[in-house]
């Protein structure tokens, strides 16, 4: 690619056309690596670069992608375009890399893993389903083998990846009594974590899409742990965070490097605001991650779907952090671009057309570096011990044969697509 472009840059300057040109050209997919300038995603061609996209979890229990045992991969990608999307928040979970390490570094197959999450006969069964969909899968196919085919299908759709650590334990996520809120909680390891988050940014180098990298989905105050919880506050959290940022840097120079926030990734405002760690007094340091300040972004969530003001409910997102995107702004030391990367609602009545749903169509568009709605999923191979989950938040009915709510998925949603990436 950069062969290409400084070969094209050459032969333009050899006809003298050079000083017509616009300075910066159109990218060919994919233009990686992305850097952060200010408040924006570059590519490796300088353009700005925003994110429209939707969750696509595989944390759950079997540790792979939903919805193979209704869909092809394929077709799933090319529904996620038709929206218009150009990014898929792909979630995974530190057991996976636990479970390989403990297998002497060998990855669990698809047969294993649906027979453990669901048993023998569900797990045989929709195994079967998701091969019938699915046949370039055998029974034998790592868990890791289809993420790297689901990773290469969207790179043919031209779609990223932002990667993202959603737990540590193969569950649904998440509740402040899951024992995966803060390390040190019963399931949040803080050296596997690192470890995990390591191996999986080593393994997606050979990701050519891979854009981007979430450290961790929604930390969050445990109820029910009172030594961990004596230790949740944003101290804490910038140790923690600073060692998992060169690790996954070190393993992967080229991948953004995306912050979350405390209280379910709703804020993340002593960063930005440049205020103290508390109860420490240091403050946020770009200089803390050297080599890779410009590989920094940040991103937060929003799920207050019963607002009823506009203005109110996006106040709450920029005082929360969405302000980095504003180097304007007094109260804002650190600029970075921030991506809401879960919002989302009940699909099945006309919450689409109220506060929530239509004013942050009007603004994350306009406001942010992108978005990612919560969730492509019609339904779970299993959530919360009920198999074959149904997901009323979800883009798709409950077999991924249709959207569940085609008048907003074909309309807002796409036109937030549009408007985002225009
Ligand atoms: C197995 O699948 C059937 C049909 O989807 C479901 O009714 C049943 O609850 C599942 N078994 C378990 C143990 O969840």
């Amino acid at each position: 690619m950069l062969h290409f472009v400084a070969a094209l840059a050459a032969a333009t300057s050899m006809l003298g056309l050079a000083a017509a040109e616009p300075a910066k050209r159109q990218s060919a997919f994919p233009s990686l690596p992305f850097n952060v300038e200010g408040p924006n995603i570059v590519d490796s061609a300088g353009n700005t670069v925003k994110y429209a996209g939707t969750n696509w979890p595989g944390h759950g229990e079997v540790m792979i992608p939903e919805g193979l045992q209704y869909k092809s991969v394929e077709n799933i990608l090319a529904d996620i375009k038709s929206v218009g999307m150009n990014v898929i928040r792909l979630t995974f979970a530190i057991e996976l890399v636990d479970q390989i390490y403990a297998n002497g570094g060998e990855d669990v197959d698809i047969g294993t893993a649906f027979v453990e999450a669901l048993g023998q006969e569900n797990g045989t069964a929709v195994l079967a389903d998701v091969l019938t969909f699915n046949p370039q899968f055998t029974a034998s196919t790592k868990r890791l083998e289809v993420y790297d085919y689901i990773v290469e299908a969207a790179a043919e759709q031209e779609i990223y990846i932002n990667l993202d650590n959603h737990i540590s334990s193969g569950e649904w996520c998440c509740s402040a009594t899951d024992g995966n809120t803060w390390w040190g909680d019963t399931h949040f390891n803080a050296d596997n974590w690192v470890r995990g988050l390591a191996y999986m940014a080593e393994h997606g180098r050979s990701w050519s899409n891979l854009a981007s990298f979430s450290l961790r989905n929604e930390f969050r105050e445990p109820s029910n742990n009172p030594a961990v919880r004596a230790t949740y506050n944003w101290q804490t959290w910038y140790g923690h965070v600073k060692e998992a940022a060169i690790a996954v840097n070190e393993a992967n120079p080229d991948v953004l490097v995306v912050l979350s926030g405390l209280n379910y990734d709703t804020t993340m405002q002593p960063v930005v605001r440049g205020t103290a760690l508390t109860p420490g007094s240091e403050t946020f340091s770009k200089d803390d991650f050297p080599g890779f300040q410009n590989k920094l972004m940040i991103e937060l969530h929003n799920y207050q779907g019963t607002a009823t003001d506009c203005n109110a409910l996006w106040g709450g997102i920029y005082n929360g952090g969405a302000q980095a995107m504003n180097p304007n702004e007094a109260s804002t030391a650190n600029v970075f671009p921030v991506i809401i990367t879960e919002f989302g609602f009940d699909m099945t009545n006309q919450n689409y057309q109220g506060v929530y749903a239509t004013c942050l169509g009007e603004r994350l568009p306009e406001n942010t570096a992108g978005w990612m709605i919560w969730v492509v999923v019609g339904s779970y191979y299993t959530r919360q011990g009920i198999q074959d989950y149904d997901e009323a938040w979800g883009l798709y009915d409950h077999t991924w044969s249709a959207w569940r709510n085609p008048a907003y998925v074909n309309g807002l949603l796409s036109e937030m697509s549009e408007r985002t990436l225009a």
